[in-house]
């Protein structure tokens, strides 16, 4: 008896973050040369405190992006023994400067200084992570500001993949300020890439699989490597990793790979929703530019 081939497993659609990233740059970088047109020359300010080589990666490339895009972008360096008094200094320094329109600390500064508190004292206005608490509660009441990056970064990328989410089940595993919480509030708004219904689960539901089963959209937002495995998700979902860890240089993403054999549409592991994010923090920048000069859209 010949034995039957193995049916092929099923693989979902992949989703990747760099088309949607390059859609939202290309509308940055027209909107920086013209308010460079009418004038004003557009600036994100960065700012580094320590000699860690990742973030000081990290801060060469958003300065190479900027550059591309047509921002400058100041840089103050701090030595790895300075200061919360000299961090807020700095901070203080750049909200005061009209020639600086958004501002960004790289996360994380040296263990002994308050990233929080330093966030605390940087202009609303000019606050290009969309983390202020300022910032938050403009999101929670619907008022515009700038929105946290990587949430703005998943809505951009459904909407731009065509995954509807309107009247949809959402389920987001992690509520943490970052990810899972901002991304519920814009989720379930009124508008027509959200208007979701929204459910959040975390440690606090330990049955969180009785949720995410019947979700149609999955966001994984718990840094938990491989936390989401095939039996977690509803055949034919979509499943956007978002939460990741760092192991060295090792990316190791939420989702597992074998979740693509039960999703309808998934994430890459690599080049999904990080590029989404970078795009979001100019996208942030060219917004607070544009205030500040007065253009409306
Ligand atoms: N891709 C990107 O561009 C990007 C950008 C920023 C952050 N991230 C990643 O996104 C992840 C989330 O960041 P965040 O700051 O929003 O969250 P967070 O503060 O790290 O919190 C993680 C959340 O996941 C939940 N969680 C953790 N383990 C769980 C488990 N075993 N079962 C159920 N829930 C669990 C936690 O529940 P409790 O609240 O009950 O503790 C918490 O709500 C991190 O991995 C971060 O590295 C990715």
């Amino acid at each position: 008896m010949s034995e039957t081939p193995a049916a092929p497993a099923h693989e979902a659609r992949l989703l990747p973050g760099k088309p949607v990233a390059d859609a939202v740059l290309a509308d940055v970088a027209q909107r920086v040369a013209k308010l460079r047109e009418g004038g004003v020359q557009p600036a994100l300010a960065t700012v580094l405190v320590g000699d860690d080589d990742a973030s000081a990666g990290y801060i060469r490339i958003k300065q190479r992006q900027a550059a591309e895009l047509g921002f400058v972008s100041p840089h103050e360096h701090l030595s790895a023994t300075a200061t919360q008094d000299d961090l807020h200094r700095v901070i203080d320094r750049l909200n005061a400067d009209p020639a600086v329109h958004a501002l960004l600390i790289q996360y994380p500064p040296p263990a002994h200084l308050d990233y929080d508190a330093a966030l605390m004292t940087v202009d609303p206005d000019k606050d290009v992570d969309g983390m202020h608490p300022l910032n938050l509660g403009r999101l929670s009441v619907g008022l515009p500001g700038p929105r946290p990056c990587t949430p703005a970064g998943i809505e951009a990328l459904l909407a731009h993949h065509e995954i509807p989410v309107a009247g949809r089940e959402v389920v987001i595993l992690g509520r943490g300020a970052t990810i899972g919480r901002p991304l519920a509030m814009m989720l379930a708004q009124k508008r027509p890439t959200a208007n979701a219904a929204v459910t959040v689960v975390h440690t606090g539901v330990p049955d969180w699989e009785r949720y995410t089963r019947r979700a149609e959209i999955l966001v994984a937002a718990a840094g938990v490597p491989g936390i989401i495995q095939p039996e977690h998700v509803r055949p034919g979902a979509t499943v956007i990793g978002a939460g990741v860890r760092y192991e060295g240089r090792r990316l190791l993403p939420d989702v597992a790979e074998e979740v693509a054999r039960v999703a309808g549409a998934v994430t890459p592991r690599i080049g999904g929703v990080g590029p989404t994010t970078v795009a979001m923090l100019f996208r942030n920048a060219i917004e607070a530019a544009e205030k500040a000069a007065g253009v409306s859209r």
